[in-house]
């Protein structure tokens, strides 16, 4: 059932180009300059009376959920603050009949967010869920249901479900952007154009998994090693630095690239580490900045930078791995792609359960 992966994990992220085009399938229209999300219950009208989203999941699917923050407020310019359910729920969050909850789980089955889910709606909110399990409880509860179409994703360590969780946001963003006129017939046709070509960018980069193996075993010798970016990139910076301390129990911290100077940059030091997210190109220069105040202090910096920009982003770093160009708030559904792998080649360099990871469930329904 491995389908001659030596773990589901392997399977799953190889699985992404399927899983990409499965969830897109059937929500795009044929001329690409919209999308159809026929399942969605809610009337324009309501969602002309959005004032606020919360987004609100655990672990992988918050992350997840931080990139749809700034997916909603570039496409729609509604106000998101994305929430880890187990903080939002006893923090009294401002819950009015014009907020829209996106609760997001791959299982639908998380505890803390389907408390979430009911706190919302106890509060007069609709709720929106992102889920991979059509029959689970949070699809059952919600008043609409966006389905990743990722399948079963068997290993405990995320992948395959995150990037799904990804597009769902895209898409959604781009219909929040349809009706509220927020964003014009170029850009959304633009979106759309590249997001059909995710999947075989995925594929790519599955083509240079060989090189990413190399880093894996040459980190897997460390104590403790941080990801850096910022925007997006720092999103998906927490989101690497989450996998591979779930399977390869490394050390590692994501940090938003210009806050190192606030406190951790003093613990950089020789030899550390540092895995630099530079996919935005209007933060280039910036992030840069702060790849060299760590390569000041000894760091080695492994840097995942779009193809094309290698002669600006190559000389900041000891290594750099290209990612196929794609618009900025698509590259997440890129750059995770090479962090996964990371992770995966670490855990097994360390002869790690990769599948199972000491001390973690696949599904948490205890609170
Ligand atoms: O099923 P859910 O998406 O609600 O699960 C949420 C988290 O428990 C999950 O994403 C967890 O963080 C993963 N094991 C990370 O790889």
């Amino acid at each position: 059932e491995k389908a001659g992966f030596d773990h589901f994990m392997l399977k799953e992220i190889y699985e992404q180009p399927k899983a990409y085009r499965d969830t897109m399938l059937g929500r795009i229209a044929e001329d690409g300059k919209s999308v159809n999300l026929k399942e969605l219950t809610m009337t324009a009208d309501y969602v002309k009376s959005i004032r606020k989203v919360h987004i609100v999941a655990c672990g992988t699917a918050y992350h997840a959920g931080m990139v749809g923050k700034t997916v909603i407020e570039s496409l729609a310019r509604i106000p998101v603050e994305t929430d880890v359910a187990s903080e939002y729920r006893y923090r009294s969050p401002i819950i009015t009949p014009d907020t829209l909850v996106i609760v997001v789980s791959q299982s639908g089955e998380t505890a803390d967010t389907l408390a979430a889910l009911r706190e919302a709606q106890r509060n007069g909110a609709r709720v929106l869920a992102i889920t991979n399990v059509v029959g689970s409880s949070v699809a059952r509860e919600a008043d609409d249901v966006l389905v990743t179409w990722a399948g079963p994703e068997i290993a405990v360590a995320s992948t395959k479900a995150y990037t799904s969780q990804l597009i769902a946001f895209y898409l959604f963003g781009l219909h929040l952007a349809t009706i509220l006129g927020t964003k014009d017939e170029a850009t959304v046709t633009g979106l759309i154009a590249a997001m059909n070509e995710l999947p075989e960018q995925v594929e790519s980069i599955l083509e240079n998994a060989p090189v990413l193996k190399q880093v894996a075993e040459s980190i897997s010798h460390h104590k403790s090693l941080f990801f850096i970016g910022r925007g997006v990139d720092y999103a998906v910076a927490q989101e690497g630095s989450l996998k591979l301390k779930e399977i390869s129990y490394i050390h590692s911290e994501a940090y938003a690239a210009g806050e190192l100077k606030h406190g951790t940059l003093a613990l950089i030091e020789d030899g550390i580490p540092v895995i630099a997210l530079v996919t935005q190109e209007e933060l280039y220069e910036k992030t840069l900045s702060n790849i060299k105040e760590v390569k000041a202090r000894g760091a080695h910096v492994f840097g995942l930078a779009n193809a094309g920009s290698e002669a600006e982003v190559g000389k900041s770093v000891d290594e750099l791995f290209a990612i196929p160009k794609t618009l900025p708030l698509l590259a997440p559904a890129l750059s995770v792609v090479p962090l996964q792998l990371i992770s995966y080649y670490a855990s097994l360099a360390l002869g790690h359960d990769v599948d199972k990871p000491r001390n973690l469930a696949k599904s948490v329904t205890v609170e």
